[in-house]
């Protein structure tokens, strides 16, 4: 039988990542256009700033932080250097450049031209981040993960994420927030 997302430490993290570059490549497709002078639309926009915020941040980074990494920490990993220290510097990155779209928004629908460039730097920004960002997860530290986190100690983590499962995020559930991405990628 094939292995399910949650047979590992990160089965289900991967899973997710494969949502969030999606979405994130399709930005990246949409900025691309928009430099070719097809205009971006601002409700459009919304959606991934909500999507960014809530599952890829609140959902996702969220699973990471307060169970994948205080795991790989009861293992010996330490917390304030190397590849933790490195990935929370990350999400804080992430954070920063999904609030400086979300703040300009409003102004660059309104025609202000330095809301619109801040809007424009901070999804290039985040859409590179991401992107980088989840080949290290992918191919290094979640590697790690799985060597390490084994056994009971693995079912207990994906027993944490489960859990999960019934949270609300801002008010909506992971199934919504998938619903929304797969608006955003025209996949409904
Ligand atoms: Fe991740």
């Amino acid at each position: 039988m094939p292995n399910q997302p949650t047979d590992t430490a990160t089965g289900l993290l991967r899973t997710e990542h494969q949502l969030i570059l999606a979405v994130a490549n399709s930005l990246s497709a949409k900025l691309a256009a928009e430099g070719a002078g097809i205009a971006l639309d601002y409700d459009d926009l919304a959606r991934y700033i909500t999507f960014f915020r809530l599952f890829a941040d609140a959902c996702h980074h969220g699973k990471e932080e307060d169970m994948l990494f205080p795991g790989l920490e009861a293992q010996g990993m330490p917390h304030d250097v190397g590849p933790i220290a490195v990935m929370l510097a990350e999400h804080d990155q992430g954070r920063s450049l999904v609030r400086m779209m979300a703040e300009a928004l409003d102004d660059a629908r309104s025609g202000d031209p330095q809301a619109s460039g801040d809007l424009r730097a901070g999804a290039v920004g985040f859409v590179d981040l991401i992107v980088a960002h989840i080949g290290k997860e992918d191919h290094v530290l979640f590697n790690m993960a799985d060597e390490m986190i084994v056994g009971p100690d693995c079912r207990d983590l994906c027993a944490r994420y489960d859990e999960t499962c019934g949270r609300r995020y801002d008010g909506q559930t992971k199934e919504e927030l998938e619903r929304l991405a797969e608006e955003i990628l025209g996949r409904t």
